[in-house]
């Protein structure tokens, strides 16, 4: 083979996720914490997973993951705060594997053309948990290709094929993914050209946002959707989580806005619920706190229990309208194992009232990380929604320049103490814990949080 051309692929998107492969902390952390073992496996990981941004070398190894916690190989525990999004019912819940071991042994598998009873059950549950006349379903083995569907049914049903979403928005990795995401990282450089016609919207909150105000963005934002929406005048659909991972909540009245905006103009509205969905936010999916109902809800992530992957494109029975075409016919779409998992997973949601827990400690964290702010001037924006919240770092509280590299020493100082998150747009504390999170659990990560503070306020020279 030539010598292939290289030097795009060295482009480096900046900023979008923080902790990305080299910053530059990672290294010193990794000194103190790695021991022989872990070694050879990050050795062995690197050499043979292509590398990638956010992914591969990574910071640690991982030989256990139970409940809310993960361990690494030298023995040391961390209350696990990011978890992908994927452990809602906490790690290895032994339920959900004794009713996986057991779906395996009765029937592992479900060709084409044989309906499965399990899968069949999984679709008439989410037809009843989701909102309004959510109820007709496909099941794929990702997130992403989820949204691939959701974009191909969208098509279908209105004959239009652009689509309105927002910058700095994250769907996925698969080509329409990506499209309609607006992170550099994962839409940006060598990859494109994208898919036509997807515009994008700046997103709303009021802290940081492209318009540079202070109060009234998501007026702006709606403003600017109906603009779009009428200029263009053929937007098959918008596309948005409801409740943007940053994170941050869309004021009262945004989402009624945007789908009457959508309905004036024959647009479809689809809702990313991904990594929300399922109780995250403290209600079952988190457009339910709007009282909006999507033309098509997207699902993933926690709908495999944190074991398996399974997603799922949720929609209006009148969307049903391809039946001669197959756009979401995935190998492992009505895989008995999978549908299992997902069936079980619901079940523990509602029987354990997890949705009920991540409402009041997810208040109860908002609150004390609210305290917080009084005593740590690094902190200048503290936001959430059940056991979506996080706090955004600053140098200056007035002109809120962003505090990239102190986000960076917490996220570092609190590993350390046995907590582990994330930051996303390099200076957003982002936490997402697992459902089951007691309040003396959520005190051991608040205390850890404060303690790591106060330790980076001191390295920086604050008072
Ligand atoms: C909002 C959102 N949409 C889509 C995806 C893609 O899901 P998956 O990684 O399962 O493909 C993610 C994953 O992080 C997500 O957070």
């Amino acid at each position: 083979m030539g010598k292939l051309p290289t030097a795009k692929s060295k482009i480096a998107p900046q900023g979008a996720e923080g902790d990305v492969n080299s910053s530059p902390r990672r290294g010193a952390w990794q000194a103190d914490h790695i021991n022989d073992e872990a070694r050879e496996i990050l050795d062995r990981d690197e050499r043979y997973f292509l590398h990638q941004s956010v992914s591969t070398p990574c910071l640690n190894t991982i030989r256990k993951a139970e409940g809310i916690w993960i361990e690494d190989h030298a023995g040391k525990r961390y209350m696990d705060f990011h978890g992908n999004n994927v452990h809602h019912i906490g790690y290895g819940h032994p339920r959900l594997v004794e009713a996986i071991t057991r779906q395996m042994q009765e029937l592992p598998f479900a060709p084409r053309r044989f309906a499965c009873d399990v899968a069949a059950e999984l679709a008439e549950k989410l037809a009843h948990i989701t909102p309004g006349s959510l109820s007709k379903t496909l099941f794929t083995t990702g997130g992403s290709d989820a949204i691939e569907i959701a974009l191909k049914m969208a098509r279908v049903a209105t004959g239009r094929f652009k689509t309105i979403s927002f910058w700095d928005a994250f769907h996925g990795a698969g080509f329409g993914a990506s499209s309609v995401g607006g992170e550099e990282m994962f839409r940006g450089g060598p990859v494109g050209p994208l898919l036509p016609g997807t515009e994008h919207v700046p997103p709303f909150g009021d802290y940081r946002n492209a318009w540079g105000v202070r109060e009234g963005s998501a007026e702006l934002c709606a403003s600017q959707i109906r603009y779009v929406l009428e200029k263009e005048g053929d937007i098959g659909a918008v596309i948005a989580e409801p409740n943007r991972a940053v994170p941050y909540i869309a004021p009262a009245g945004f989402w009624q806005q945007v789908r009457e905006a959508c309905d004036a103009h024959g647009s479809l509205l689809i809702f990313d619920e991904i990594p929300t969905g399922l109780g995250k936010t403290g209600k079952m999916f988190s457009c339910e706190y709007d009282g909006v109902v999507p033309d098509i809800l997207v699902i993933g992530k926690s709908l495999g229990g944190g074991i398996l992957p399974i997603a799922s494109v949720i929609c209006k029975p009148e969307l049903d309208v391809a039946q001669n075409y197959a756009y979401g016919h995935y190998t492992h779409e009505k895989n008995p194992v999978t549908t299992r998992a997902a069936l079980t997973t619901i079940q523990i949601i509602e029987e354990e009232g997890l949705v009920e827990n991540a409402a009041s400690v997810g208040d109860y964290a908002l609150e004390r990380l609210m305290e917080m702010k009084d005593r740590h001037p690094l902190i200048g924006d503290v936001r959430g929604r059940g056991f979506l919240f996080g706090a955004e770092l600053v140098k200056d509280r007035d002109t809120r320049e962003q505090a990239n590299d102190a986000a960076d020493m917490v996220l570092y100082a609190a590993l350390s103490r046995g907590l582990s998150f994330k930051t996303t747009m390099g200076n957003v504390l982002t936490f997402t814990p697992s459902l089951v999170t007691t309040r003396s659990d959520m005190d051991f990560a608040l205390n850890v949080i404060d303690e790591s503070l106060t330790e980076v306020e001191s390295e920086l020279g604050y008072a």
